[in-house]
C-alpha cells in the first residue's frame, strides 16, 4: 500500500459516515442525511478550472439533483446528455437510489438558473460488474421527457467507439464540483457556475503506479497540483475534440481524498462499453 486514501468524487464524506448498510452493489450514499446536515447555500466545485464563460454552454452536461425531504432540487452529480432521452453518468451516483427523487437538468450554466430543462429519471441500469474504487463505474438513466435538442443550449455528445485513448491526450472536464482540495467540511466551495478544466490523460501504467487498484475500463487524466476534479463532479464528462466536435471518453469516476493533490483523477473509461451503451440506446 502507498498510504493514498481513495474516494469517489460525489459527496465523499457521506461514504465513510454511513458505513455499509445492505445495498446492492457496495456504498451507497444517504442523501438525505447529507442534504440535512450539510449547508449548501453557498454551493462549489472542478479544482482550479475557471467558469464556462457567460453565454456559453457546455450543450451535454446535465446536473443530477436529488429532491430533498423539504422539497429542494440538490445538484450531487453530473451527467452527460447521450441520447434525447438517456444519460450517462456513474454508477456509485444512482446505486442504490430512488430514481422518482431523481431529476436531470440541462440547458443551464448556472445552478441558480430557473431557466434550463427538467426531466425525470424513469429507471437507471448500472453495469453489471461495478464496483466501487475498483472497475465498471458507469450507468445510464432514462428520463422523460425526452429533451429537445437546440445545439446551443441542449446536445448530445458521441459516446460511440471503442478506440482507446492514449497518454498525453488534451480533454477538457467539466462540473459543478468542489472548486477547494477539501471537498466536504468547512473549506468546501461549491459554485454554481459550471467550471472547466482542460488537462491531459496519463497512462494506465504510470497512472497505476499511484492508483494501485486501476484496471483497464478506467483512464487517468493529471494536471499540476491544485488542478483537478472534486466531490460533486462525479457521474460527469470527460470529453476530447475529434475533428470539429468532441467525444465523451471519461465519466469522472474517484480521486484521492484530497482533491487535485497531485494525484491522478480516475474516470471509467467508456470506449470499454461501447456495446453496453449501445444496446441501452433503444
Ligand atoms: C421513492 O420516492 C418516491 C417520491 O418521493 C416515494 O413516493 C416512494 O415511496 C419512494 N420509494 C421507495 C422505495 O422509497
Ligand atoms: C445562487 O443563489 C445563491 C442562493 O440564493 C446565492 O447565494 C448565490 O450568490 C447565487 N449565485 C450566483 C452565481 O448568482
Amino acid at each position: 500500500m502507498n498510504g493514498v486514501t481513495y474516494s469517489v468524487l460525489v459527496l465523499t464524506a457521506l461514504l465513510a459516515l454511513d458505513g455499509v448498510k445492505g445495498k446492492p452493489m457496495g456504498n451507497v450514499i444517504d442523501l438525505d442525511k447529507y442534504f440535512e446536515e450539510a449547508d449548501l447555500n453557498s454551493q462549489e466545485r472542478v479544482v482550479g478550472g475557471y467558469d464556462v464563460p457567460e453565454d456559453e454552454y457546455v450543450p451535454y452536461q446535465v446536473s443530477m439533483q436529488f429532491l430533498t425531504r423539504s422539497g429542494k432540487m440538490r445538484h450531487f452529480c453530473g451527467g452527460s446528455l447521450i441520447a434525447p432521452n438517456r444519460v450517462l453518468t456513474a454508477a456509485h451516483c444512482v446505486n442504490g437510489q430512488n430514481a422518482s427523487r431523481i431529476s436531470v437538468v440541462a440547458g443551464i450554466r448556472d445552478l441558480n438558473d430557473s431557466s434550463g430543462f427538467r426531466s425525470q429519471v424513469q429507471s437507471y441500469e448500472m453495469n453489471e460488474n461495478y464496483q466501487e474504487l475498483v472497475t465498471s463505474d458507469i450507468a445510464i438513466l432514462k428520463i422523460d421527457p425526452p429533451f429537445e435538442l437546440d445545439e446551443k443550449r441542449v446536445s448530445t455528445i458521441d459516446v460511440s467507439g471503442s478506440d482507446t485513448v492514449g497518454a498525453d491526450q488534451e480533454v477538457l472536464l467539466t462540473g459543478w464540483g468542489s472548486v477547494f482540495h477539501f471537498g466536504t467540511g468547512p473549506f468546501a466551495k461549491y459554485p454554481t457556475v459550471l467550471q472547466k478544466l482542460t488537462y491531459k490523460t496519463l497512462s494506465n501504467s504510470k497512472c497505476k503506479e499511484t492508483m494501485t487498484q486501476l484496471t483497464d475500463t478506467e483512464i487517468c487524466a493529471l494536471e499540476r497540483f491544485g488542478k483537478g476534479a472534486c466531490n460533486g463532479d462525479s457521474g460527469g464528462p470527460l470529453v476530447m475534440k475529434s475533428g470539429e466536435s468532441y467525444k465523451q471518453v471519461g465519466v469522472v469516476s474517484y480521486g484521492t481524498a484530497f482533491c487535485a493533490s497531485n494525484n491522478p483523477d480516475v474516470y471509467t473509461r467508456v470506449s470499454m462499453f461501447d456495446g453496453w451503451i449501445k444496446e441501452r440506446m433503444a
